[in-house]
């Protein structure tokens, strides 16, 4: 067999399922590139390439494993985010593009040299990025889980930045005096009620603690708001990723805050809330 013909094969596969049918053809090429370790150029220039007995089974076990609806990034174990590679597995939340708008706001916001912490880091994703594109500033991250943290760990050695880890919930485990110039965080938001209502690609495969919130959704960012105050230096700032709906009971939180902003993301939906801790009188 060809790498052409494996690739046709592997797409009819992919295609036979209504729900992978509209990206049969890319899902498959990926699939295809990981298991070979080749470019995509690679696999347009040698299309009459032979795939060894090995190298079909382990396509094959690949396809096997998106037709239960895996998501790619966790069969790749790959995901770019801001520019940046991260590695990804079922532990972590695999990086989304609206989560770069957050990552944005921050580093239109902060000064160089600032003490930044991600809550709630996953993969690392707004950690990485932060600290990438402000080498000078002292960046945290805190996470719940340690299987996140041994990821996030591997992100940050990958590309090169020093991030201080720390198992935490919230920001439980850091010093009451820790005073911090930005909190970020893309926390858990979903309603549990909409479980139901999600691709079975994210109830099924990505983990249940980095989604859910409670009831309305809102339960992280109740606990978190008044957390952050305590750990914002006068003037420091929060900046948060919100969920559908959520700008009304998020302004709420963010009562006595100051310059309490949102923004919104390519779909018009208020994606990213920002606010700065008052000034001590
Ligand atoms: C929506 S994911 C975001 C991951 C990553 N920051 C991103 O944007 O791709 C939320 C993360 O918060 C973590 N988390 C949930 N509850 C937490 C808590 N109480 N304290 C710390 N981290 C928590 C989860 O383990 C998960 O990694």
């Amino acid at each position: 067999m060809t790498v052409q013909e494996a690739l046709t094969r592997g797409t009819g596969q992919l295609a036979a399922h209504p729900q992978l049918r509209e990206r049969a053809l890319q899902d498959a090429a990926l699939l295809l590139m990981h298991t070979l370790g080749i470019s995509r150029t690679a696999l347009i220039a040698h299309p009459e390439r032979i795939f060894t007995r090995d190298e079909q089974a382990a396509y094959q076990r690949a396809i096997e494993r998106r037709l239960t609806f895996e998501p790619i990034q966790y069969i790749t174990g790959e995901q770019e985010f801001y520019g940046l590679p991260f590695h990804v597995t079922s532990s972590v939340l695999i990086p989304r593009p609206e989560t770069e708008l957050l990552v944005e706001a921050v580093l239109a916001r902060v000064s160089g040299a600032g003490r930044i912490v991600d809550v709630g880091t996953g993969s690392g994703a707004i950690a990485v990025a932060l600290a990438k594109y402000l080498p000078h500033a002292a960046v945290t991250a805190v996470d719940l889980s340690p299987a996140a943290l041994a990821v996030a760990r591997e992100n940050a050695a990958h590309n090169q930045v020093a991030i201080t880890f720390v198992e935490s919930d919230l920001l439980a485990a850091l010093k009451d005096e820790a005073l911090f110039d930005a909190i970020v965080s893309n926390p858990p938001y979903i309603p549990e009620d909409d479980a139901a209502s999600l691709h079975p690609e994210v109830r099924e495969y990505e983990p249940s603690q980095a989604l859910f919130a409670g009831a309305t959704g809102m339960d992280v960012y109740a606990r978190l708001v008044p957390q952050a105050e305590r750990h914002l230096r006068p003037g420091g700032l929060l900046a948060m990723e919100i969920g559908f709906g959520q700008r009304e009971p998020i302004a709420q939180l963010l009562t006595g805050w100051q310059d309490v902003e949102f923004l919104d993301d390519l779909q018009g939906i208020p994606r990213v809330a920002l606010a700065r801790r008052h000034q001590e009188s």
